[in-house]
């Protein structure tokens, strides 16, 4: 499915987050860039916005600019996003909207029993 995937080792900082029986490992492609923590909560935020009404209830949390506390994302100690963990919340739309490249510090991306579906061809997938 996602022919992009790589597995990664789990660092002892990421303990702080839950694991899940089962994770997608999600290799970061863009090492290069140099993204701020400010650009990722709006890229966060555009993707939330990008959602179904309902999806966008349950992602209540995300409001603000710091992105470590809300739900489903974890960041390491940089406060990079290190983890997205949004399994079984029922969120519906599309990962087109979500800027992959943003996230270079990603390690792991968990979007299990969900229906975001893919309705633009993406370079990132
Ligand atoms: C969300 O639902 C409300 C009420 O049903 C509607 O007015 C609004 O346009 C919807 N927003 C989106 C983005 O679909
Ligand atoms: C999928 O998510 C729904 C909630 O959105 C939950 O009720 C259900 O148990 C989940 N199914 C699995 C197989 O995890
Ligand atoms: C995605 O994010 C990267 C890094 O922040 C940026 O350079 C690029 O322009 C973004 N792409 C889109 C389509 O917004």
């Amino acid at each position: 499915m996602l022919r992009s995937l790589v597995k990664r080792t789990l660092s002892t900082n990421n303990l702080i987050c839950s694991i899940p029986s089962l994770i997608l490992y999600y290799a970061a492609f863009a090492s290069s860039l140099t993204g701020k923590q400010g650009i990722e909560a709006t890229v966060l935020l555009t993707w939330k916005a990008s959602l179904h009404n309902q999806s966008q209830t349950l992602l209540s949390s995300w409001i603000g600019s710091n992105h470590c506390t809300w739900l489903g994302i974890c960041c390491n100690k940089a406060c990079r996003v290190a983890h997205i963990d949004l399994q079984s919340y029922g969120l519906k739309g599309t990962l087109s909207n979500l800027n992959f490249s943003s996230f270079p510090h990603l390690l792991t991306l968990e979007l299990l029993n969900n229906s975001l579906l893919r309705d633009h061809p993406s370079p990132y997938w």
